[in-house]
């Protein structure tokens, strides 16, 4: 019979999730400052509801949370791997003058729908008018917003004429491997989903 013994007992507090590595996406959240300049932070805890809704875990001390608040609304763009050094750099400390001057590194595009910037050359964008904020996860708070409105770059779009597994090759996805790692992901298989296996 399977048993726990052989496994490692971890502490359930916010060293957890140092102890292993976990998947997750790495997105760019944007959003309007009080003085009118774009900010951006990289995030990794952000993930789609189904429908309209693009959630993200924030802290509500960053700028971020305030912005979107207090503006109501953030963009989302999905960066290429190629762009992992440029995504990092959004998270560089303040200068005294409180100006991320690392942004300056990031070519941006005005937002259709909503008050914000978009950055260039990602694959993937996301307009989201702020829903609800969700606060009380320790240090963290939870934000989500609506989507409204979408964009792709037409190369990374799925297509009835193009494989799955070539277009992922072609045109490779980021991933946050927490704490400290990346990849590009270039290789995917066809999920095995059960015989009837309905959403
Ligand atoms: C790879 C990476 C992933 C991050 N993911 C998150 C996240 O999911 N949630 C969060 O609140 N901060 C996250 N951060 C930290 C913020 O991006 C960082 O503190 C940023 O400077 C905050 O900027 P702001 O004050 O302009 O919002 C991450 C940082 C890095 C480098």
């Amino acid at each position: 019979m399977p048993n726990t013994e052989n496994l490692v007992s971890l502490q359930a507090d916010e060293t957890l999730w140092e102890r292993v590595f976990t998947v997750a996406p790495l997105v760019l959240v944007g959003t309007r400052e009080p003085d009118g300049r774009a900010d951006l932070a990289p995030k990794h805890l952000a993930f789609p509801m189904w429908g309209p809704w693009y959630g993200f875990v924030c802290s509500p001390t960053h700028a971020t949370y305030r912005n979107a608040v207090s503006g109501g609304a953030f963009t989302v763009s999905f960066p290429k791997p190629g762009h992992v050094v440029l995504t990092s750099l959004a998270a560089s400390p303040r200068y005294e003058d409180g100006e991320k001057h690392a942004l300056e590194a990031l070519e941006t595009l005005p937002a259709r729908e909503v008050d914000g910037v978009l950055v260039a050359d990602c694959s993937f964008h996301l307009e989201c008018r702020l829903d609800r904020t969700v606060d009380g996860f320790g240090a963290n708070s939870l934000v989500i917003g609506r989507v409204v409105a979408a964009h792709a770059d037409p190369d990374a779009l799925r297509t009835l004429d193009r494989e799955d597994d070539e277009l992922i090759h072609t045109h490779p996805l980021l991933a946050y491997l927490y704490p400290k790692r990346f990849a590009s992901i270039d290789q995917s298989l066809a999920f095995p989903f059960p015989a009837g296996f309905k959403r």
